[in-house]
C-alpha cells in the first residue's frame, strides 16, 4: 500500500458497532388501535426485526379498549402495513416470523382490573426478560399518562430500582405550557426516575438531525466557523406543503408555535448552537443542549410583537391543488385565531453567538415540504470586484437539507468562464443518497431500538422540554388577549404573510427559498 492508498483510505469510525444489543424485552403499546401504532410503530418494529435488529426474544404487547383477538390485531396491521412500510413489497415470510410476537390485551385504561390482567399475560411469557424487562409505550393522551403510570406500578410492573429494567415512553404534546408539563413530569416521577422516562421528539430520530453533532464537531473547516466571527445570521425552515387536514382539533389546542417551535425547531436550534459536549454520552449532550436554551434571550411582550410573526391560512391553491381556509377545517372553530404560521427572530445570549440572529420558521399549506437549516456567513469586504460585478457580492452559505433531498450544500463564488470578469455563486453538493443509497430508516425504528438499549440521547430530558416551554410561554404571553388582525392571514401555498418577509429584511435579510417538494 502506498502513501497515497493510506490517504484515500476512509477512516470509518462507528459508533453503534461496540454498544450493546437490546436484552429481550416485552413492548406494551397503551392506544394500541389508534394511529400512531398502525402508521410508525408496527412498521418500525417490522423493519428493526427485518434488519436483525430486535432482541433475541421479544414479545409487542397491544393494549385497547376494543375486542380484538390476536389474530384480528395481527391482520389488522398487516394490511396497515401495507399502506405504511417504507420497504414495499411486505416480506410475508418475515411478517410472520414477527407476527408471531405480538399479542393482544384487551382492557380500559381506568380499570385496574386490567392491568392485573395485562400482569398475567407478561407472566405467562415465563420469569424471566420477557416479563421483566418492560417498554410502556404511551400512545395516549398525555391527561391519562399519571393513571396509566400508576396502575402499572400497582400492577407490579413498574419498580424503580431493580435488577431488570421498565421505561416509560411518551409522545408529545408534553404539556401546553411550563405549568402543564411540570405537573406531567411531577406525575410520571412520582412512579419513575427520570431516566426511566424516555419523552419522544420524533425530529432527533432522522438521520439529518443526528448528523448535526457529527458534521459540526468531526470537520475542524465548519468548526472553527461556527461562531458569530463569521456567520452573519441563521435561518431554520420548516415548512408543510399540508393543511392541518382532519387533526383540526389538537391543532386547536396547540397552533404551530407548541405543535412545531417548542419542540423539533427548538432542538434542531438546539443541536446547531450547542457548545461542543464533553462525551457523546446521553446526559453530556443533553446538559449542553439546556444550556443553550437557558441562553436563548426571553422576549418581552413589547419584542413578541417585532420579532414574532404569526399567521393563519386561508382559502387558496397548493401545487395545482385548492385548499380550504383553516376556519373551514374540521372540529376548527369557524372564528379561530390559531396561528398556522410562525417566524421568529432570536437572539442567544452567550459568548459564542452574541449577536447573531436566528431566524425560525414553519407553517401549514405553505408552496412546499422542506425542513432546513441555512448557515449565512459574513461576506468578504468587496474591495476587488465592486467596479465590475457591483457592490453586492454573494456571501457563502451552508445548507443542511434535512427533508427532503436529504444532504449539505456549500455555496461559493466562482469565476464565470470567459474573458470578462464575472463572478456568481455556485455550489458543492453532498447528497445522502448518492453517497450512501436509498437506505433511510424511519425516526421510529432508530427511537424505538434507543428506548430498547436504554441510550436517552436521542429523548428529551425534563429540564429541556421545561426549558423550552419558558420560550414559548413568553412568546403566547405577548399575544395573550390579542386577535389575528387581517396583516396576519395568508393564503394557502403562499410562504405566510408578508410580515415574516419585513422581519427579515428590516436586518437586510431575505429567506431563502428551500429545496423541498413542491
Ligand atoms: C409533528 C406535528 O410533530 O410533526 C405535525 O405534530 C407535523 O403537525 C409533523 O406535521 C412534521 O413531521 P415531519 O417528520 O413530517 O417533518
Amino acid at each position: 500500500m502506498t502513501d497515497l492508498d493510506l490517504v484515500n483510505e476512509p477512516m470509518i469510525c462507528r459508533l453503534g458497532e461496540s454498544r450493546k444489543p437490546a436484552e429481550p424485552c416485552s413492548i406494551v403499546i397503551f392506544g394500541a388501535s389508534g394511529d400512531l401504532t398502525a402508521r410508525k410503530l408496527i412498521p418500525a418494529l417490522y423493519h428493526l426485526f427485518k434488519e436483525k435488529q430486535m432482541p433475541v426474544a421479544f414479545r409487542v404487547v397491544g393494549f385497547a379498549r376494543r375486542e380484538k383477538t390476536d389474530e384480528s390485531w395481527r391482520q389488522e396491521l398487516r394490511i396497515a402495513l401495507d399502506q405504511f412500510s417504507r420497504t414495499k413489497p411486505v416480506d410475508e415470510t418475515v411478517w410472520r416470523e414477527f407476527a408471531a410476537n405480538l399479542v393482544y390485551c384487551q382492557g380500559d385504561l381506568t380499570d385496574a382490573g386490567a392491568y392485573q390482567k395485562l400482569e398475567c399475560l407478561l407472566t405467562g411469557f415465563g420469569s424471566g426478560p420477557l416479563r421483566e424487562n418492560l417498554l410502556f409505550y404511551l400512545a395516549i393522551s398525555p391527561s391519562q399518562f399519571g393513571e396509566v403510570v400508576e396502575h402499572v406500578h400497582r400492577a407490579g410492573l413498574l419498580n424503580k430500582d431493580g435488577a431488570a429494567w421498565q421505561r416509560i415512553v411518551v409522545e408529545k404534546p408534553f404539556g401546553h405550557d411550563l405549568n402543564s408539563a411540570h405537573a406531567l413530569n411531577n406525575e410520571l416521577t412520582r412512579f419513575a426516575h427520570e431516566r426511566q422516562v424516555f419523552r419522544i421528539d420524533h425530529y432527533l430520530g432522522k438521520e439529518t438531525v443526528q448528523n448535526i453533532l457529527m458534521f459540526r464537531f468531526s470537520n475542524s473547516i465548519f468548526e472553527r466557523l461556527w461562531n458569530r466571527e463569521s456567520v452573519d445570521h441563521v435561518q431554520i425552515t420548516v415548512s408543510e406543503k399540508l393543511g392541518v387536514g382532519g387533526r383540526g382539533g389538537y391543532y386547536e389546542e396547540a397552533g404551530a408555535l407548541r405543535d412545531m417551535v417548542q419542540n423539533h425547531m427548538l432542538q434542531v436550534l438546539a443541536l446547531i448552537t450547542m457548545e461542543p459536549p464533553v462525551s457523546l454520552e446521553a446526559e453530556a449532550i443533553r446538559d449542553e443542549k439546556v444550556k443553550l436554551l437557558k441562553s436563548i434571550r426571553p422576549l418581552r411582550s413589547d419584542e413578541v410583537l417585532r420579532q414574532v410573526v404569526r399567521g393563519q391560512y386561508f382559502a387558496g391553491m397548493v401545487g395545482g391543488e385548492s385548499r380550504p381556509g383553516y376556519r373551514q377545517e374540521i372540529k376548527v372553530r369557524p372564528d379561530s385565531h390559531v396561528e398556522t404560521f410562525v417566524a421568529l427572530k432570536l437572539f442567544i445570549d452567550n459568548w459564542r453567538w452574541s449577536g447573531v440572529p436566528f431566524y425560525l420558521r414553519t407553517g401549514k399549506n405553505l408552496p412546499m415540504s422542506a425542513s432546513e437549516v441555512r448557515i449565512q456567513f459574513r461576506s468578504t469586504p468587496n474591495v476587488l470586484f465592486a467596479a465590475q460585478c457591483g457592490e453586492r457580492l454573494d456571501s457563502n452559505a451552508l445548507t443542511l437539507r434535512l427533508q427532503p433531498n436529504e444532504g449539505i450544500s456549500l455555496r461559493f463564488n466562482g469565476k464565470v468562464p470567459g474573458t470578462s470578469l464575472a463572478v456568481r455563486p455556485v455550489r458543492m453538493h453532498f447528497s445522502y443518497d448518492s453517497e450512501f443509497g436509498a437506505y433511510t430508516p424511519e425516526a421510529y425504528e432508530r427511537l424505538l431500538l434507543e428506548a430498547m438499549v436504554g441510550d436517552a440521547t436521542l429523548f428529551i430530558r425534563r429540564d429541556e422540554v421545561e426549558t423550552a416551554w419558558q420560550i414559548v410561554d413568553s412568546i403566547r404571553a405577548g399575544w395573550e388577549g390579542k386577535a389575528l388582525t387581517n396583516r396576519e392571514f395568508y393564503a394557502a401555498g403562499t410562504w405566510g404573510p408578508i410580515a415574516a418577509e419585513e422581519l427579515l429584511a428590516r436586518a437586510g435579510h431575505a429567506w431563502h427559498e428551500p429545496q423541498g417538494r413542491k
